[in-house]
């Protein structure tokens, strides 16, 4: 059964028609059915604990005729009756003390407990029969992983923050001179500091030199520009200078060259290029040429903006010519180098073909220094976190405050790039890190490896959440690169699930491999047991690829909706505009024993009858908003609780009244 985004419409008649009851029951609306069940299961507990509760056993035929006198909350015959107070009596071999309530609570797999509330009032409370479980997460990305790692670790809070305060504090006083300019220089004075700078045969004589005067500013950012060469006259032409109203902030599409005046466009100039030794991978290299145009930089706590002076440049000279005395990451970029993948630009990466070509010497080498201090996970991943904010690929957008803004999703770097101040991107990150990791609880399984071809065993899995890739959306192996590289541990693309030209990905592969995915979540899921797929993408081909997947694995989709990621809400999908937000498919594998009937039963009205049941069973209850839109059903994933990204995953546990609809809505019989 495949959703038709066009088509798919909700029936809004209003009425509810209950199937299967002796005499189908019509209610005027959904609450109103819901409010009809509910009170007939408080009815039916009522009369449970009155029968069942505190009395102790005695025989396993009182336990059976106690059953069966339970009029309202059916057991099922005798037989099954039979069974459970045999199964009773065993256990009460090994635990005399339990009362025959607790025992068939046992053996029935009942979902509720007592507890006793602030004011020392007992309650029955509904809970999971499966009690705690534990998360299983697995992504073909080490960057991934590592990241879901150290989110789902238990953390020593204050070791990390002793680690993460020494790193800082100890490669501030080794490289903060890096990022040091004058503050409010009188004429003539970043010439003399250019000439003294000059003289400086090391990091240490420079460190001691930038000692001697106590009015450093710090830099906050630096912009580095394009240039291009005037088709006109042949003069190099500074982008930044010719192009951008620095008032306005805005980017002109026409400019005059500053040297002939002929009009320019980014697209009748070629590139300025220089040609330079790599003595990191012993290779002559030739890229686009891009110099400091801007320096943004804080006396305490005002901010200030000026023109890189005489000592700014001399300083950055000073960098270039120094050897990194660290270890940073060489590799050729998806280990070609040119043209690596999708995300290659030919306008764009010319040249840029290694992993440390990301970064300016300055930045790379506080990377370094960082990343040899390093000794607890979480500090590495404090490091990863901004290897990208602080790479090449922070664009200037001087119209926005928000000083880290790369692409997502590309490896784009701009025409004019923001070389973020790394101790203030790391300062930043550590205090929010900080409040993370405090939050931390519990332990989860990490996997690093493709879903396709996974460890776990055979049916043992509750319930699965999956955010697989979208077709040709993002290139995580090409975008991960840059992380991977400083781990030290890359992605095996070969199974990675995406549409790519450069590793001979189409449509039909994407398919296959995500088909390969969704049959392994089938197999280590129970039978009758939840998966919940979230999928964005505008594209209806892989749309249809995905439920294609999804159904060749033997999943039978129940419902899809649109995620509001904003609001954290779902709603029922109404038209084919809803591709372009996110969507939550929800599909249960059915459980053998409907397999087995519709095998035998294959072709027969009986056959369909039987499906038709088994599925509507699963189907959620839809309940009308006041807008009259539907929203979610209440546990449609049997015990689990189904949250929007957005939703606060501190919101309030859901009311009591609420739980009784899980429970009922679990119930099949009261689904008819
Ligand atoms: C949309 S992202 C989801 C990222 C993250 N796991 C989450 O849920 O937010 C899709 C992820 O699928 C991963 N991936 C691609 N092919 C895979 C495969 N065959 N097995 C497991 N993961 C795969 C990618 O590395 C990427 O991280």
């Amino acid at each position: 059964m495949n959703f038709d985004l066009a088509n798919f419409e909700q029936n809004q008649t209003g009425l509810v028609e209950c199937l299967g009851l002796i005499f189908p029951l019509i209610f005027p609306n959904d609450q109103e059915r819901r409010n009809h069940f509910l009170k007939r299961l408080h009815e039916g507990l009522e009369e449970l604990f009155a029968k069942l509760g505190g009395v102790p056993f005695t025989t396993v035929e009182e336990a059976v005729e106690r059953m069966k006198s339970v009029e309202k909350w059916p057991m099922g015959d005798e037989t099954r009756l039979r069974e459970i107070a045999e199964r009773m009596r065993e256990e009460h071999r090994k635990e005399p003390e339990k009362d025959l309530l607790q025992l068939w609570k046992d053996q029935i797999g009942f979902p509720y407990q007592q507890e006793t509330d602030e004011d020392g009032n007992t309650a029955w409370k509904p809970f999971s029969k499966l009690g705690a479980r534990q998360a299983i997460l697995n992504d073909l990305s080490p960057a991934a992983t590592f990241i879901a790692y150290n989110y789902n670790t238990p953390v020593d809070v204050q070791a990390f923050e002793v680690e993460a305060k020494r790193i800082l504090k100890e490669v501030e006083e080794e490289c903060g001179w890096m990022y040091a300019t004058l503050a409010n220089p009188v004429n003539g004075e970043p010439e003399e500091w250019a000439v003294k700078l000059r003289t400086c045969k090391t990091a240490d004589e420079i460190r001691k030199l930038l000692k001697s005067n106590s009015h450093w500013g710090r830099i906050n950012y630096t912009v580095w520009s394009d240039v291009f060469i005037c088709p006109e006259c042949t003069q190099e032409v500074v982008f930044w200078e010719a192009a951008v109203d620095k008032e306005a902030g805005k980017v002109h599409k026409e400019f005059p060259c500053p040297n002939c005046g002929a009009i320019l466009t980014k697209r009748n100039m070629e590139r300025a290029w220089v040609t330079r030794y790599d003595k990191a991978i012993g290779e002559t290299i030739r890229q686009a040429k891009q110099v400091p145009v801007l320096i943004n930089y804080s006396i305490g706590k005002r901010r200030y903006e000026k023109k890189p002076d005489a000592f700014d440049l001399a300083l950055i000279e000073k960098i270039e010519q120094l050897d990194i005395p660290y270890w940073f990451p060489t590799d050729r970029m998806m280990f070609k180098g040119e043209q690596w993948g999708d995300t290659w630009r030919a306008g764009v990466h010319a040249g840029i073909t290694h992993v440390h070509h990301f970064y300016t010497k300055r930045n790379l080498w506080v990377l370094g220094v960082i990343k040899s201090k390093i000794s607890i996970s979480q500090a590495l991943l404090m490091f990863n976190s901004q290897l990208i904010n602080i790479s090449k690929l922070n664009r200037y957008r001087p119209e926005v405050s928000f000083p880290y803004n790369p692409l997502s999703g590309t490896l784009y770097v701009a025409l004019q790039v923001s070389e973020a101040n790394i101790f203030t991107a790391y300062e930043n990150k550590f205090k929010r890190l900080l409040n993370a990791f405090a939050k931390v609880k519990g332990y989860s399984l990490i996997f690093t490896e493709t879903t396709g071809n996974s460890e776990i065993e055979d049916k043992t899995i509750d319930y699965i959440f999956t955010d697989p890739p979208f077709g040709g959306n993002l290139m995580y192996s090409e975008l991960n690169f840059l992380w991977e590289a400083w781990l030290k541990v890359f992605t095996n693309n070969k199974p990675e699930a995406i549409t790519n030209k450069v590793q001979g990905k189409g449509l039909l592969e994407y398919q296959h491999l995500m088909t390969e995915c969704f049959k392994e979540y089938y197999r280590v899921l129970k039978p009758g047991r939840w998966m919940t797929v979230e999928f964005h993408n505008s594209k209806n081909s892989v749309w249809n690829a995905i439920q294609e997947a999804i159904q060749t694995a033997g999943f039978v989709i129940a419902d899809v909706r649109t995620l509001d990621k904003k609001q954290g809400s779902f709603k029922q999908v109404t038209s084919a505009s809803a591709v372009k937000q996110d969507l939550i498919i929800s599909a249960y594998k059915p459980n053998g024993g409907l397999e087995e009937r519709f095998r035998l039963t294959a072709g027969t009205e009986e056959g369909v009858w039987d499906f038709v049941r088994s599925h509507l069973a699963k189907l959620p209850v839809f309940v009308a908003s006041k807008a009259g839109q539907a929203e979610a059903g209440k546990g449609r994933h049997g015990d689990t609780e189904m949250r929007g990204k957005g939703e606060n995953a501190a919101s309030p546990r859901r009311p009591f009244s609420d739980s009784l609809e899980i429970i009922a809505e679990r119930c099949n019989y009261l689904l008819y």
